[in-house]
C-alpha cells in the first residue's frame, strides 16, 4: 500500500535535501468550497470521495516562515504563540514535518501567522498546511509544479490542495490508488464582483475534527446519495461560473452545503455544528432573498456561515449584517 512518504520521495527524486537558504517565507490564501469535500475513499491519503470546488478568501490566509530550529525538536509558533509539543496541532505538525526531514536530527522552525480563526470551520488548515509547503518548496529551492506542491499539501489537509490560487479552484478526485491525479487546478475565468462574507459566531476550535465527522457520516445511508449530488452540483456550478450566473452559483452552493450537513444529521451520533445563531441567520438570509436579496450561505465544519453575494447588494447585505467581515476574492491587492 502506499504511503505519505513513499509519494514525498517520488515527488522530491533528484530534489535537495539541504536548505538553499536561511530562511523562506510563503503566503496561501484560505479557501471556501461551493461544491464541498466531505468523505475519504483513503484516510491515510487524504483522497476524496469526489471532486470539489472552491473559491479563494484574497488575503485572508496563512504566512508561514520555516528555518531550521536550534534545538532538537521541531518549535511551532502560530500568531506568535508557542504550540506546546504534546498538543494534537503540534503533533499534527511535527508529523507532516517528518516527511521532509531527510536526516532524522533535522528539525524546523515554523513560524506562521494566520488571518483567519484556527479550527473553527474557516479553512486554516488549508491555508496553513499550502503556506508551509510553498515555503519548504522554497527553503530547499525545489520548483516543483503547482501540481506536486497541491499533492504534498493534500496530504496535510485535504482542501489545501486547493489552497495555491486567488480563483476558483477544481480540486479532482482522481482514481489512481496513490493518489498521483488527485490534486486541484485553477478554473477560469474570474469573477471581480463576487463577494464572499464572513459571519462569525464562534471562533473557538471545533469539538470534532472534520476527519472524524467525515467517517461518521460516511458510515450513513444517506451518504450513499452524496457523490451523485456532487457530481450534479459540480456541474451546475462550473455552468454557473462560465455563464456568470450568480443566482445558479449561489443557489448550488447553498444547497450543497445543507446536503452535507443533512447527511451529518443522520450519522451516529449524530452531527451538528451550526448553534442557534447558524439556523437564525439561514432563516433571515431566505426572508431576505424573499424579499428580493440575491443573497445565499454556505457552511462547513462549523457554526459560522460564508455568504455569497455580488458587490451591487454590498450595502444593502452590510445594512442586514453590520458584523460581516467582506472579502472580494478577485479584487483584493494581492500579496
Ligand atoms: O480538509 P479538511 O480535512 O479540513 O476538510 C474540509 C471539509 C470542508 O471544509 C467541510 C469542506 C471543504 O471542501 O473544504
Amino acid at each position: 500500500m502506499t504511503d505519505k512518504q513513499s509519494i514525498v520521495r517520488t515527488l522530491l527524486a533528484n530534489k535537495n535535501t539541504q536548505p538553499a537558504m536561511e530562511s523562506a517565507t510563503a503566503f496561501a490564501p484560505s479557501n471556501i468550497a461551493l461544491v464541498k469535500y466531505w468523505g475519504k475513499r483513503n484516510e491515510g491519503l487524504h483522497l476524496p470521495v469526489t471532486s470539489s470546488l472552491s473559491v479563494s478568501l484574497g488575503k485572508r490566509g496563512a504566512t508561514t516562515r520555516i528555518s531550521l530550529a536550534s534545538g532538537n525538536c521541531d518549535e511551532i509558533i502560530i500568531n506568535d504563540q508557542v504550540i506546546a509539543s504534546d498538543t494534537g496541532l503540534a503533533r499534527r505538525l511535527c508529523a507532516y514535518l517528518d516527511l521532509f526531514r531527510g536526516d532524522k536530527n533535522v528539525f524546523f522552525r515554523v513560524n506562521s501567522h494566520s488571518t483567519v480563526p484556527i479550527a473553527a470551520g474557516l479553512a486554516s488548515s488549508a491555508c496553513g498546511f499550502a503556506a508551509l509547503v510553498k515555503a519548504l518548496n522554497q527553503f530547499f529551492a525545489w520548483q516543483l509544479s503547482d501540481r506536486a506542491l497541491s499533492i504534498l499539501a493534500r496530504l496535510g489537509s485535504g482542501s489545501a490542495s486547493r489552497s495555491f490560487w486567488h480563483r476558483f479552484v477544481l480540486w479532482q478526485c482522481g482514481e489512481r490508488e496513490d493518489g498521483m491525479d488527485c490534486y486541484a487546478q485553477p478554473v477560469a475565468p474570474l469573477w471581480s464582483d463576487l463577494c464572499v462574507g464572513l459571519l462569525l459566531f464562534k471562533t473557538e476550535p471545533k469539538k470534532m475534527s472534520s476527519g472524524k465527522a467525515m467517517r461518521l457520516t460516511m458510515a450513513s445511508e444517506f451518504y450513499q446519495a452524496w457523490p451523485a449530488r456532487v457530481d450534479n452540483d459540480l456541474k451546475l456550478t462550473r455552468q454557473a461560473i462560465a455563464a456568470r450566473d450568480f443566482k445558479l452559483l449561489g443557489r448550488t452552493a447553498e444547497r450543497n452545503a445543507l446536503a452535507m450537513h443533512a447527511c451529518m444529521l443522520t450519522a451516529a451520533p449524530s452531527i451538528m455544528y451550526s448553534c442557534a445563531e447558524t439556523i437564525n441567520a439561514m432563516k433571515k438570509i431566505w426572508q431576505l432573498r424573499d424579499q428580493g436579496l440575491s443573497l445565499f450561505f454556505t457552511q462547513d465544519a462549523g457554526p459560522n456561515l460564508k455568504l455569497l453575494f455580488l458587490e451591487e447588494d454590498k450595502h444593502a447585505v452590510q445594512t442586514h449584517f453590520p458584523n460581516l467581515e467582506i472579502v472580494q476574492p478577485y479584487r483584493e491587492q494581492l500579496l
